[in-house]
C-alpha cells in the first residue's frame, strides 16, 4: 500500500506526517523551524525525522511504500521548489528546499513544494468540503494570511509559481505594516497578531480597562481569548471580531470578483470562533459584491482537522505528482 509523506513549514514549527490516500495521518511529528538560518542542519534534522516516520509506521505493516513527499510553505514556488522571502519564517532570501531534501532521499518517486494555502486548498479539495467543487478559494487566517485558488478544477500557479497571495491584498492605502514590509496588507488586519493588534488599538481607544482582555500582555493573547471574551458579551472583543469580519469581507469580495468562485472556506484558529467572524465577513462581503455575485457564494469553514489539515494537504500533492 502506498502513503504520503506530508510537511507543514510554519513559523515556529515544522510538522510531518504520513497519511493515508484516504488523508487519516498515520503518524506525525514536530521539529523547530529554525529562528536563525542554519539551512543545512534544518533540512539534516528533517530528513532524519521523515526516515524516523517511516520506521516507525513500518512496525505497524511492512509492506508500506513511500512514493512521495509533498511540502506546503509560505511563499513557497512550486515551479522551483522554493521559499522565497518568507515574511514569517527565519529563512533568509531564497531557500532550494526540495534540491536540498532531494539530497537525502534520491529515490523518492515524486517530491514537490507549494505555497501553504495552496496545499490547505487541494487538501480541501480530495478530503475536504469542496470534494467535487472545481471553483472554489481557499483562505487560512494563522500568523499569515494565505490563500489558495482552485479555478477549473486546478490550483493557479500563474507566470512563476507565486499566484494567489490574497493575504496580501490591499485593504487599507498607508495602513498597518504588514510582515512583508508593504503598508495596509489585509494580512495586517485579519491574520491572527492582526487581531490582537486591533484588540490593542480598541483598548487604547475607549481606555477599556473593564474589558476582559484589558490586563493581557500582547504576547499572551490569541485569538480563542478573543472570542472567549466575546461569547461573555466584552465589547472590546465584539467589536474585534466585526472590524475583522468587515475588512475580510471586503478582501473575499474582490476575490469573488476576479474569480467567481462556487464558495469560499476559511481555515485556522480565528474561524474556530464560529458565526462571531463568519457572520461580519459574509454581510460585509455581500455589502461590496456586485448584484451579480449577491448570495451565490458561501463562506464556509474547512471541513479539515484543525491539527492534521497542513499535512494532510501537503500530503495531497503527493498524489497529484504522481497522476500527473
Ligand atoms: C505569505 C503566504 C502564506 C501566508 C500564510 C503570508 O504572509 O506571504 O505565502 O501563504 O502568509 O502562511
Ligand atoms: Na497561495
Amino acid at each position: 500500500k502506498k502513503v504520503a509523506i506530508g510537511v507543514d513549514i510554519g513559523g515556529t514549527n515544522t510538522a510531518i506526517g504520513i497519511v493515508d490516500p484516504e488523508g487519516n495521518v498515520m503518524v506525525k511529528d514536530n521539529i523547530p523551524t529554525p529562528s536563525h538560518g542554519d539551512i543545512d542542519k534544518y533540512i539534516s534534522d528533517l530528513a532524519l525525522a521523515i526516515d524516523e516516520l517511516m520506521k516507525s509506521v513500518k512496525l505497524l505493516n511492512k509492506d508500506l511504500e513511500f512514493p512521495g513527499i509533498g511540502i506546503g510553505a509560505p511563499n513557497g514556488n512550486y515551479y522551483s521548489g522554493t521559499i522565497e522571502y518568507a515574511p514569517n519564517l527565519s529563512f533568509r532570501g531564497v531557500v532550494r528546499l526540495v534540491e536540498l531534501l532531494r539530497n537525502h532521499f534520491p529515490k523518492m518517486e515524486a517530491m514537490a513544494l507549494t505555497n501553504d494555502a495552496n496545499a490547505a486548498a487541494l487538501g480541501e479539495m480530495i478530503y475536504g468540503g469542496a470534494k467535487g467543487m472545481k471553483n472554489f478559494v481557499m483562505y487560512t487566517l494563522g500568523t499569515g494570511v494565505g490563500s489558495g485558488l482552485i479555478v477549473n478544477g486546478d490550483l493557479v500557479y500563474g507566470s512563476d509559481g507565486f499566484a494567489g497571495e490574497c493575504g496580501h491584498t490591499i485593504l487599507i492605502p498607508d495602513g498597518r505594516r504588514c510582515g512583508c514590509g508593504a503598508l495596509g496588507h489585509l494580512e495586517a488586519y485579519c491574520s491572527a497578531p492582526g487581531m490582537k493588534r486591533t484588540a490593542f488599538e480598541l483598548l487604547a481607544q475607549y481606555n477599556a480597562t473593564d474589558s476582559l482582555l484589558a490586563s493581557k500582555s500582547f504576547n499572551e493573547l490569541d485569538s480563542k481569548m478573543i472570542y472567549e471574551a466575546a461569547v461573555e458579551g466584552d465589547k472590546i472583543a465584539l467589536e474585534v471580531f466585526e472590524k475583522t469580519g468587515a475588512w475580510l469581507g471586503q478582501g473575499l469580495a474582490d476575490t469573488v470578483h476576479y474569480l467567481s468562485p462556487e464558495a469560499i472556506f476559511l481555515f485556522g484558529g480565528p474561524t474556530a470562533a464560529g458565526d462571531y467572524i463568519f457572520k461580519p465577513t459574509k454581510e460585509h462581503m455581500e455589502k461590496h459584491l456586485l448584484p451579480i455575485y449577491k448570495d451565490k457564494v458561501p463562506i464556509l469553514p474547512s471541513k479539515l482537522k484543525a491539527g492534521d489539515a497542513a499535512i494532510v494537504g501537503a500530503s495531497a500533492l503527493v498524489w497529484k505528482e504522481l497522476g500527473k
